[in-house]
């Protein structure tokens, strides 16, 4: 939880200050993200008295400032430090030597996680992944990613930040994690040819265009891109918008982040098709604050295609979401866009018929937006050609872990998982998860599996774990994501998700309670049968999956603690000082109070 909001004196030109950045945004709650996110610029943290007067220019209550602040993890209402470290806490961070670089900047910083120093220069925090899982160990300080951390190199970044070098200066460059592009994301490709095509078709042909390639979105659910935009266009309204999801926060999952830089023309190339096919004027990318070293060469990419001759009426405006996984999930986006906390909603009505401000609205990953413009520009024909029945076309796919060459990669769907175990030079493998910490885990002996919607779906992350590796380990870096990720809005994703990790623990330590395995079970399915949004629905199954695919590790520490645990009861031992205490009331000779 977080810590309580801090009350502070706010001076004439501090309150002038706040006064125009309300302003700036035209007083539009909307915007409230943008207006905390400038308001803590400075000083780093929003005081309780700041918030107050937000709410007041906004003219909402305090609670209201005060319940978006709490939610997301970059947004503080106490000093924070003036220097803000982000450890990246995932578990392919984790093995990539997390630990010893953790333990260098607590020494050197003299202080533990979730601390500040006293001189208020530097505030050390954890975060569960910064899309840097092909360069891990890694860490975002100031909002600047450092990867490859080694703890040798620690004592010399804090050198560096005390002398008054920014972080951006001082980082080791993000280096291209591509390691192999097929036909939609190779280096032929160019920006325009989609949406030269698309300004002369009616809507009705773009969207039968989509259809007919089968392209199926590429966040994990999986939906038919061109149903979604039929549906969107179908639904009356003054106003339509589309949304680009860039909150790519499944953890292993790096690929968005490359296309941001190197493919962000197409990715806006696919938005406005999007937008002339439903006809909608104005767009949104939401990208994660994980990723705000990207805005500027966002918006310049975006100053620069928004002049081609064939974009239309349709501006796009970048939204900087502040550190929330859930947010990923498309409704918990769009009240993260309308400047609430990001919980999901309840659905129906689902987004194409009441988004964004209650219009239809059409939400898309960066992938799909990719696609969506090569589609276009190849035709459908190309795209549907590759893949399975109901996999169309290509995806890009995030490996890390025990691998030589961790990286993204185009396949086409229906890739054999021993093939892709191949491409990547996995190191002894031994278990295989597909899809982050919502998807599944599988033997890496199932090489004949295939990724795809058909058999192991993913929203494009593969981890590796060689032999080495201990699957209780993962299990409970997975399910501690699950439990401080959970916007607690439904109690079987909320309390369900502490009692499996309570169970993994134990499994872990090799001291299971009796009845863990119906515990794990039972509770698995209640928070996947009862949960509001998908982060409950798939929160049990790296577990349910791991237990079918290595029944062999489960099954030894069962049996091991199953006779050691059972003690024998003895009831006459267990209520001898009770019996002995109620027989001593009930004497004669003791004396009782007077009424
Ligand atoms: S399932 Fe979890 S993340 Fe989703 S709405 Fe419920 S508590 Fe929030
Ligand atoms: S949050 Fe209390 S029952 Fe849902």
């Amino acid at each position: 939880m977080k810590n309580r909001s801090q009350t502070t004196v706010i001076t004439a030109t501090r309150r002038a200050q706040i006064k125009s950045i309300v302003l700036r945004y035209e007083r539009d709650r909307g915007r409230l993200l943008d207006i905390l996110w400038a308001v803590q610029a400075k000083p780093g943290y929003v005081s309780e008295s700041e918030g107050a007067l937000i709410a007041r220019y906004l003219r909402i209550s305090p609670a209201d400032i005060r319940e978006v602040l709490s939610f997301y993890h970059f947004f503080h209402e106490q000093p924070a430090g003036k220097h803000q470290i982000f450890l990246d806490t995932s578990i392919i961070s984790e093995i990539a030597g997390m630990p010893s670089v953790r333990k260098a900047f607590e020494n050197e910083l003299g202080i533990r996680i979730g601390e500040v120093t006293k001189d208020g220069k530097f505030g050390l925090f954890e975060t569960s992944c910064i899309g840097m899982s092909d360069q891990g160990p890694a860490a975002l300080i100031d909002l600047i990613p450092f990867p490859k951390l080694r703890a040798s190199a620690v004592p010399g970044i804090i050198r560096k930040l005390r002398s008054g070098k920014k972080a951006g200066k001082i980082a080791s460059p993000v280096v291209s994690g591509v390691r192999k592009l097929g036909p939609f994301f190779g280096a032929q490709e160019v920006f325009g040819a989609g949406l030269s095509k698309a300004a002369k078709q009616s809507p009705f042909e773009i969207i039968s265009e989509i259809k007919l390639s089968g392209l199926r979105g590429r966040g994990g659910a999986g939906y038919s891109t061109g149903a979604k935009w039929e549906l969107c266009a179908n639904f009356q309204s003054p106003n339509r918008y589309v949304v680009c999801n860039a909150d790519e926060g499944e953890p292993g999952t790096f690929k968005d982040r490359e296309l941001l830089t190197s493919q962000a023309d197409l990715m806006f190339e696919g938005m406005s098709i999007a937008a002339r096919a439903i006809g909608a004027k104005e767009g949104i990318l939401y990208l994660r604050a994980e990723y705000a070293y990207l805005q500027k060469h966002l918006q310049k990419v975006l100053k620069r295609v928004a002049r081609h001759p064939s974009w239309g009426k349709f501006s796009i405006r970048i939204q900087l979401g502040a550190g929330a996984y859930v947010c990923g999930e498309e409704t918990a986006l769009l009240e993260s866009l309308e400047g609430r906390r990001g919980e999901p909603r309840i659905r129906p009505p689902f987004p194409v018929e009441r988004g964004y401000r209650g219009c239809p609205t059409v939400v898309n990953n960066v992938e799909t937006f990719v696609l969506a413009s090569q589609i276009l520009a190849k035709g459908a024909g190309a795209f549907s050609v590759l893949g399975t029945e109901k996999s169309k076309g290509t995806r890009l796919l995030s490996i890390s872990g025990d691998v030589a060459k961790p990286g993204i990669y185009e396949v086409a769907w229906g890739v054999s998982l021993g093939e892709v175990l191949r491409l990547c030079q996995a190191k002894s493998p031994e278990i295989v998860q597909v899809g982050g910490p919502s998807g599944l885990c599988v033997s890496a002996n199932d090489t004949r599996r295939q990724i795809s919607f058909e058999d192991l779906a993913t929203g494009g992350s593969l981890m590796v774990f060689s032999k080495r590796r201990d699957l209780f380990h993962v299990l409970e870096n997975f399910m501690e994501f699950f439990v401080n990720e959970s916007c607690g809005n439904c109690t079987p994703c909320r309390a369900g998700n502490v009692v499996l990790l309570d169970a993994i623990k134990r499994l872990r330590a090799g001291k299971p309670h009796p009845g863990d395995r119906e515990r794990i079970r039972d509770w698995s399915s209640i928070i996947s049968k009862t949960s509001r949004c998908g982060l409950g629905a798939t929160s049990p199954n790296v577990l349910t999956t791991s237990m079918i695919a290595f029944p062999k590790v489960f099954e030894k520490v069962f049996e091991s603690v199953a006779s050691s645990q059972i003690f024998p009861f003895d009831e006459a031992a267990a209520t001898r000082d009770y019996n002995l205490a109620v027989k001593k009331v009930n004497r004669p000779s003791v004396k009782r109070a007077p009424r």
